[in-house]
């Protein structure tokens, strides 16, 4: 007999888990500087597009394979397509899942440097070439930011550790309500902000004539990557769900807080941009550089700043704990290893991923593949083509490999919970989603 799978203790724990997981560095760190980069509103636009749509569906089609099969993602598709090949979506995932953790400690180390710095009262340089020189140095640093990985890590390994109920779960529900308190306290002072106008018009009004094909495939990298789906991690999430969940409306919640969360991140970021006549379009530094400078000519700019990154650093560690539950999970029913001895190798290997990535900005960072730095790297090969080929092969896979009656009874639980676009999500994850998918591919590796 099969040991009775471990559950989330309540259906608000396993919404807060799964919207930790998404809310992240890709909603506050990332997102704003994609839009920032992509013209704002145009990119805002396709962005909830891509997420409403594709986003939501794809994890829908994740949370029918996680609690269908209550197995983590290589052992749900051996459980759901015995000796097929399918089982390589779930390798692809726990792969992904790993390379993720790696670059993704090292930028969750920054934000405790920048704590650490908001609590000194070292955020006050003259000028942003003096913050952009500052950030350079310390992430080219060879010890600092690796102290830095090495602390997240630990942190993320003893919640893993406490293993779903009295780790992620507690975890998640104490840290995401704090994060909506403090993001709305954020968004409060910068709308008061001189000039924030200017911001709030380049964040939400479209310039239709802005809309590229280049646009459309950053928002759809974006979208993925900021609700976790295409690397089995709410496969595995959706393992620990028990059988009364309303699936549909779950992965609503998730999908439409995490929505509001990148869209409130833009409302603090985008008008205390322009109200200190700041570029918009700073790229990855704009958190790291544009804000600190923001802070620092604000009154209590250290206190703003501090708040700023304890935010940041709760969206990463809910996030990297879920990256890190794919692979323990794996390791730990896979190889029927200890839970303890399989968080402990993926701790002890990503953090060696996580100090590789962060050299590569300083004494690696002549080592170069694609003429990129491996941090890029590894963002590219993870985001643009890991996630994106893995969320269309799940759509497929779902789509037309899986017997519709046994879907629809697992998503309405046995008839029991309405599911009225059923046929619409059916319709999107078997050709809309693998088409639209395939052609972002395709362009994105350049082939057409
Ligand atoms: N969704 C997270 C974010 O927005 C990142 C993530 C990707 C987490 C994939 C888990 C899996 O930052």
């Amino acid at each position: 007999m099969k040991k009775q799978r471990t559950t989330f203790n309540s259906k608000f724990g396993l919404v807060m888990a799964s919207v930790g997981s998404a809310v992240g560095l890709g909603n506050i760190w990332r997102f704003p500087y994609e839009a920032g980069e992509h013209g704002g509103g145009a990119f805002l636009i396709v962005y909830v597009f891509c997420v409403l749509i594709l986003g939501l569906s794809v994890m829908l089609a994740e949370f029918f394979i996680g609690r269908a099969s209550q197995e983590n993602s290589v052992g749900a598709f051996k459980v759901l397509a015995p000796h097929t090949m399918w089982k390589i979506i779930g390798y692809n995932g726990v792969i992904a899942a790993f390379l993720i953790f790696g670059f993704y400690s090292v930028v969750s180390g920054w934000t405790l440097e920048y704590i650490y710095q908001s609590i000194a009262g070292n955020i006050n340089a003259s000028s942003v070439e003096k913050f952009t020189a500052d950030f350079d140095k310390f992430t080219s640093d060879a010890f600092r930011p690796v102290l830095w990985i090495l602390v997240f890590t630990l942190i993320t390994h003893a919640v893993v550790l406490l293993g779903v109920k009295k780790g992620i779960e507690r975890t998640s529900k104490l840290m995401m309500p704090l994060l909506f308190v403090i993001l709305t306290v954020l968004c409060i002072r910068s709308l008061m902000l001189p000039n924030s106008i200017e911001g709030l018009k380049f964040f939400f009004k479209p310039d239709f004539s802005k809309i590229t094909s280049d646009v459309v495939l950053s928002a759809l990298g974006q979208a993925f990557f900021s609700v976790s789906v295409g690397m089995c991690c709410m496969i595995t999430y959706a393992s620990y769900f028990n059988k009364s969940i309303n699936m549909p409306r779950t992965a609503v919640s998730v999908v439409t807080l995490d929505t509001v969360v990148a869209i409130m991140a833009g409302v603090v970021i985008f008008p205390a941009v322009t109200s200190f006549n700041i570029s918009p379009s700073q790229g990855p530094s704009l958190v790291f550089v544009t804000l600190p400078n923001i802070f620092q000519q604000m009154p209590l700019g250290g206190l703003w700043s501090l708040i700023f990154f304890v935010l940041l650093a709760i969206a990463a560690l809910t996030s990297i704990i879920s990256m890190h539950e794919v692979v323990t999970a794996y390791l730990h029913e896979q190889y029927r290893m200890s839970r303890s001895k399989a968080a402990t190798i993926v701790s002890l290997s990503g953090f060696a991923v996580g100090v590789i990535c962060s050299l590569s900005f300083g004494i690696l960072s002549h080592f170069r593949i694609f003429g990129i730095i491996i941090f890029d790297l590894l963002d590219f090969i993870t985001a643009n083509l890991m996630l994106t080929l893995g969320g269309m092969f799940i759509c497929i896979f779902v789509g037309w490999f899986v017997d519709k009656k046994v879907l629809k009874a697992e998503l309405t639980n046995n008839g029991t919970v309405k599911f009225r676009l059923f046929s619409v999500f059916v319709f999107v994850i078997k050709y809309i989603a693998p088409v639209i998918i395939a052609l972002v591919c395709i362009k994105k590796l350049g082939l057409f």
